[in-house]
């Protein structure tokens, strides 16, 4: 049976139906006093947990879920992070700070069988897991609604770390050159790019990144981009967090689409990563 969080259920009904599993009727509640509460029938003796850990509350409700399969007689559970929250915070940056993304892992292993990650920010995040965790890269779901006549097309991710989704979308879409610019982060906010070498003039720029969480990112790079005279320029993502005003950031530089997936719920989530994820249960 499919179990859905309640920031995965768009995309828990499509891997329902991709793969042919019941969908668990989950009750999302909460106590005058703030308290969650879950409330999650299943049958057999095998569940998939399918929670975007958005927030921490998103977090406590994916481990109540897991808890209420297993009092249920559930013994092998499947956990499906599409979105993994704190997975940036991979590392202690400062004395005195936690490996977040480690402490996450320690919980939400503790309660799982196997654990399946859409696209972490560094697939060897799947390494604080005590279980089997894979990382799964869905980024080639991103080709398909780009518009089939991108002019002359490059897949440009805003820094290195990018380049090798950019070539995943630009190998789905067919065609196409890749690059990446130069990122360095000013602050939590404030992003600095640089650009690289290759002529954008008039050419359909894709710029691809795993996540749009503040925008300033996307932004800059689609600045940068409108100031070197390129043609129409689409943002991509698997993960669209568009935290604060992120939409605008992005409006006001010129996008032209901004493009993401489902795993998490937002009007930008054009295509489902459902498929991949099914592929790999
Ligand atoms: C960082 O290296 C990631 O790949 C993204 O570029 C980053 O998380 C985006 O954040 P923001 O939208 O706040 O610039």
């Amino acid at each position: 049976m499919i179990v859905s969080g309640s920031a995965s259920q768009s995309l828990a009904a499509e891997l329902a139906r991709v793969t042919g599993q019941a969908l668990t009727p989950v009750e999302f509640e909460r106590f005058p006093d703030g308290e969650l509460l879950v409330t999650a029938p299943v049958e057999g003796d095998s569940a998939v947990v399918v929670a975007s850990t958005v927030s921490g509350e998103a977090h406590i409700e994916l481990l109540q879920l897991i808890d209420a399969v297993r009092e249920q007689g559930v013994s092998t559970v499947t956990t499906v992070l599409p979105y993994m929250g704190y997975a940036r915070q991979d590392a202690s940056f400062e004395t005195g700070q936690p490996i977040s993304a480690r402490a996450v892992a320690a919980a939400i292993g503790n309660a799982s069988d196997r654990v399946l990650v859409v696209n972490p920010h560094k697939p060897w995040v799947c390494d604080y897991f005590d279980v089997p965790a894979e990382p799964l890269d869905a980024a080639g779901r991103l080709a398909e609604p780009l518009p089939a006549n991108l002019e002359d097309p490059v897949f440009l991710a805003p820094d290195a770390n990018a380049e090798s989704i950019a070539k995943t979308v630009r190998d789905a879409y067919g065609t196409g050159e890749t690059d990446y610019f130069e990122k360095t982060r000013k602050s939590p906010t404030e992003v600095e790019i640089a650009p690289s070498g290759t002529e954008v003039t008039d050419r359909g720029i894709v710029v691809v990144d795993d996540i749009i969480a503040t925008g300033g990112t996307m932004s800059e790079s689609i600045a940068v981009l409108a100031q070197r005279g390129a043609g129409a320029v689409y943002a991509a993502c698997i993960h669209p967090v568009l935290a604060r005003n992120a939409r605008l950031k992005l409006a006001r530089a010129g996008v032209e689409r901004v493009i993401g997936t489902d795993t998490l719920d937002r009007a930008e989530s054009v295509v489902s990563v459902a498929p991949v994820i099914a592929d790999a249960l």
